[in-house]
């Protein structure tokens, strides 16, 4: 294993892990995910998608959003990130995670060897629940085929889901994170593993969650093959 440089350390640091719990992650030896060529699915279906969402009127969320927010990044990633819904910042810029929660997302992927372009990043609604209320359940339905169809395009390898929307919507379930985090989950009807940890806004708030969220993305790296203490 290479030593560690200072900026991972701190970077882990300000997020308020204990450096000595990177002895604990057993991840195979490896470099971080490499950028997947653009040799996959059909860019065609892949625009196609994106002007669906843009033009989506299913849910009442159509009248008080800025604009649709339909993600960011790598879409032949081997890692799909999935968070709830956009917030006031991403529906202003367009772009999932982009706030407060977002710097501190950017900090996880950095601790575990990974930047922004080299995953793909999406919400499981695509327009902002005013005032940052939770999605309704015939929101998420009416946005869910549009998630789908992204997760068949990107193929990821791994699907790390951040928070209790994003992980009971992929999984069918109305079990809390920290049940979800137990134990080895799959995305109902593939073989694609569903990762469960805690959302970065989560994070903002309880700092004592941060040591079992770099216990998740550990396990992140176990499953793609990478190693976080690189
Ligand atoms: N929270 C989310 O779940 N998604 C975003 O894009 C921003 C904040």
């Amino acid at each position: 294993m290479s030593p560690m440089t200072d900026r991972r350390r701190q970077v882990l640091e300000d997020m308020g892990i204990d450096v000595w719990l990177l002895r604990d992650s057993t991840g195979a030896a490896g470099s971080v995910a490499e950028v997947q060529p653009d040799d996959g699915g059909d860019v065609g279906d892949w625009n196609t998608l994106q002007t669906q969402v843009q033009a989506c009127h299913r849910c009442s969320l159509s009248k008080s959003r800025t604009q649709t927010v339909f993600g960011s990044g790598n879409n032949h990633a081997e890692l799909l990130l999935i968070g709830e819904a956009p917030g006031a910042e991403e529906d202003r810029q367009g772009l999932p995670f982009v706030g407060k929660a977002g710097k501190l997302l950017d900090a996880m992927l950095f601790s575990i060897g990974l930047q922004r372009d080299q995953v793909y990043i999406c919400n499981v609604l695509k327009c902002r629940p005013p005032n940052n209320r939770n999605p309704q359940p015939a929101e998420v339905e009416s946005c869910a085929s549009f998630l789908s169809e992204q997760i068949d395009f990107i193929k990821p390898r791994v699907i790390l889901a951040l928070g209790k929307f994003a992980a009971q919507s992929l999984l069918q379930t109305e079990a809390p994170v920290y049940k979800m985090r137990e134990s080895n989950k799959v995305l109902p009807g593939t073989d694609i593993p569903v990762v469960v940890t805690y959302h970065p806004a989560s994070l903002l708030r309880n700092t004592e969650q941060k040591a079992q969220s770099w216990q998740d993305l550990c396990k992140v790296t176990q499953l793609l093959g990478t190693n976080a203490g690189d």
